[in-house]
C-alpha cells in the first residue's frame, strides 16, 4: 500500500476534493468520527437559516469558537503538497474544499474553491452587499453585528439548507476531470458525496482517509492512512506522457 502512487500525466486534469479530514493535523477537529469538536454543539442546531433565525448569538457564538480555533492553527503537510502540486500542473488543478478553515490559501494554494464558504468572511443577510474579510468574533452579550441596510452580519458559510457555492464551475471541472481524488472527507454531506459518482467510470477515483468514507464503493483506489502522511509520497507529476507498454 506505501508504495502506491498516483501518477498524474501532462494530459491529466486533476479534481481534488478536500474535507475536514485535511485539516484534522493542524488539530482542527473534524465534524464526524473520533474526536469530533463540535462535539458540544449539534452541527443542525448552529448551521442552518433555522437556527440563525431562532438564535442568532448562538449562531455567532459557533463561529466566533471556529475562528479562534482556525486562526491558532497552521497548515500541515497535507496542505503544503497540494499547493506544490498546484505550482507543478498550473490550472490542470481544480481544488475543491468543503473546510473554511482557509488553510489551503495559508500553504499557498491560489486557486480554492470555497464550496462550503470561508470563516474568515461575513455578509449581510439581507442585502447584495458582498461577502467581506471579517476576523472579528462576536460572543454573548457582543449585539449582532448590523448592516448599513439593517440587516444582520451572518457569517459567510453554506448552512444546511443552503445552496453550496461555485457549483457551475465545479460541475463544469469534474466534466472535464481525468482524476478525482478525495481527501479526509466522510461521503455523507451532499452534493459533494456525489462527484465522485458523476465522474466514475470516466476518471480515475481514489479516497486518501484513515477511514473508509461511506462512498467508498464508488472508488477504485483507497489510500488509508493521515492525509499528512500519505500525500507527500502519493502524486507523482510525469513530465511526459507515458506510452503503453514503454
Ligand atoms: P467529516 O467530519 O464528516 O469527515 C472527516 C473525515 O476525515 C472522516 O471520514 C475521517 O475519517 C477523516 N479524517 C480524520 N483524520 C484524518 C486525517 N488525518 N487525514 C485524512 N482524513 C482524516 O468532514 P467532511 O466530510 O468534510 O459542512 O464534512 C462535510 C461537511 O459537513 C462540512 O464541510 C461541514 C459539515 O457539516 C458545513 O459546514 C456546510
Amino acid at each position: 500500500m506505501a508504495n502506491r502512487m498516483l501518477r498524474i500525466d501532462p494530459t491529466d486534469h486533476v479534481f481534488i476534493l478536500t474535507g475536514a479530514g485535511v485539516s484534522a493535523e493542524s488539530g482542527i477537529p473534524t465534524f464526524r468520527g473520533a474526536g469530533g469538536l463540535w462535539r458540544n454543539y449539534r452541527i443542525e442546531e448552529v448551521a442552518s437559516p433555522y437556527a440563525w433565525e431562532r438564535d442568532p448569538g448562538l449562531v455567532w457564538e459557533f463561529y466566533s469558537m471556529r475562528r479562534r480555533v482556525a486562526g491558532d492553527a497552521k497548515p500541515n503537510p497535507a496542505h503544503f503538497v497540494l499547493a506544490k502540486l498546484e505550482e507543478a500542473i498550473g490550472d490542470r488543478l481544480f481544488l475543491c474544499t468543503q473546510n473554511v478553515d482557509g488553510l489551503h490559501e495559508r500553504a499557498g494554494s491560489r486557486r480554492v474553491i470555497h464550496m462550503h464558504g470561508e470563516l474568515f468572511k461575513s455578509r449581510c443577510d439581507r442585502c447584495s452587499r458582498s461577502p467581506f474579510a471579517d476576523e472579528k468574533t462576536y460572543e454573548p452579550p457582543a449585539e449582532i453585528p448590523l448592516c448599513e441596510c439593517g440587516g444582520r452580519i451572518r457569517p459567510h458559510i453554506c448552512w444546511f439548507g443552503e445552496m453550496p457555492f461555485e457549483m457551475e464551475k465545479i460541475f463544469t471541472a469534474l466534466e472535464k476531470c481525468s482524476m478525482f481524488v478525495a481527501i479526509g472527507t466522510s461521503g455523507v454531506v451532499e452534493p459533494a458525496a456525489s462527484f465522485v459518482a458523476h465522474v466514475r467510470g470516466r476518471a480515475l477515483t481514489a479516497y486518501v482517509g484513515p477511514e473508509e468514507p461511506a462512498n467508498r464503493s464508488a472508488f477504485d483506489e483507497c489510500y488509508m492512512g493521515a492525509a499528512g502522511e500519505l500525500l507527500p509520497k502519493l502524486f507523482v507529476v510525469e513530465q511526459r506522457t507515458r506510452r503503453a507498454g514503454g
